[in-house]
């Protein structure tokens, strides 16, 4: 009997010291001169050769934001290599949120290695997306991305690991807009919407004039890019409804924007799911624009 409690508590004590290690467990691998990154991590780079236009996007969960830190950097600044975060994706030369959403001016979104006072630089994205860009000349040149991700109770702008799901944005007498941005051809559907002044106007008033002059309503829209700025507007809906919209989005790039004017605690919900490819609108194929449709 003793040796079998014996044995047992080792075996538990063995099975809580494995557990702690798998805890502690830092994800490590080689970054790619074009990568993509989901985990927190360490990242080390080794250019091979000369590689002048690299970039690596990361992604966390909606409710998260991401922080990295930069470590054994070997570069020469002075022969033109760099290190650039970004707050955000650039893809195609557009970006994401867009300046109009962004909380920070553009030069501040970026943090550069090579002007940075501070040895290593460090920065924290403002939304669950953030990029890095890199040149290195010199082969055996290099450096470490820590990567790690960070609980965000706030989320405004989100860009979408998935092409199905669904979210719930909640904006509380702030004014500021928010984007629920999903880079697949979907379905979306609205669960809720509740906008706080919504109560205090005629439907029937509002049916007449849009939702213009209402500083509170959920844009959907549509594009192939990512900067919603520069997105055309599927629909704009400013009534307080359950049940209500259903479209597909045959785009790049499918958009749901909250418009907050801070009165109010407005908040929507929305499920939405990939197209199949038959779904996928004709006008698209016979297009010769860069065109989405819309259903
Ligand atoms: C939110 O978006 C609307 C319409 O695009 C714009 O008129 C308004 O100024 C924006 N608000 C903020 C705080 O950026």
């Amino acid at each position: 009997f003793q040796d079998n409690e014996a044995s047992d508590g080792l075996y538990s004590l063995l099975s809580l010291a494995q557990k702690r290690e798998s805890e502690d467990f830092i994800f490590r691998r080689p970054l790619r001169c074009l990568d993509m990154l989901a985990t927190d991590g360490l990242f080390t780079f080794v250019a091979s050769k000369p590689q002048l236009a690299c970039a690596a996007f990361i992604i966390a969960e909606p409710s998260e934001v991401i922080s990295l830190e930069l470590s054994d950097v070997s570069i020469d600044c002075s022969a033109g290599d760099f290190i650039k975060i970004f707050d955000g994706w650039v893809l195609k030369g557009e970006k994401f949120p867009s300046n109009q959403d962004h909380p920070l001016p553009l030069y501040e979104r970026y943090t550069d290695y090579c002007s940075s006072t501070a040895p290593g630089a460090t920065s924290r994205s403002s939304q669950n997306v953030a990029m890095i860009f890199f040149r290195i000349h010199s082969p055996a040149s290099g450096f470490t991305l820590a990567v790690k991700k960070l609980y965000n109770p706030f989320p405004c702008n989100i860009m979408s690991q998935s092409p199905e799901g669904s979210f719930t944005m909640v904006m509380p007498h702030q004014r500021k807009n928010c984007s629920f941005s999903i880079i697949y051809p979907v379905e979306i559907r609205l669960t809720e919407l509740s906008l706080g002044q919504s109560f205090h106007l005629n439907p029937l008033q509002l049916a007449w004039s849009g939702c213009s002059g209402s500083g509170d309503y959920v844009e959907l829209l549509g594009g192939n890019g990512v900067d919603t700025s520069k997105m055309f507007p599927v629909a704009d809906l400013c009534f307080s409804l359950s049940g209500l919209a259903q479209m597909k989005i045959g785009c790049d790039n499918s958009v749901v924007r909250l418009v907050s004017s801070g009165n109010y605690i407005n908040r929507v919900s929305f499920q939405y799911r990939l197209l199949e490819h038959n779904e996928l609108p004709k006008a698209r194929e016979n297009s010769l624009e860069n065109f989405c449709t819309v259903e």
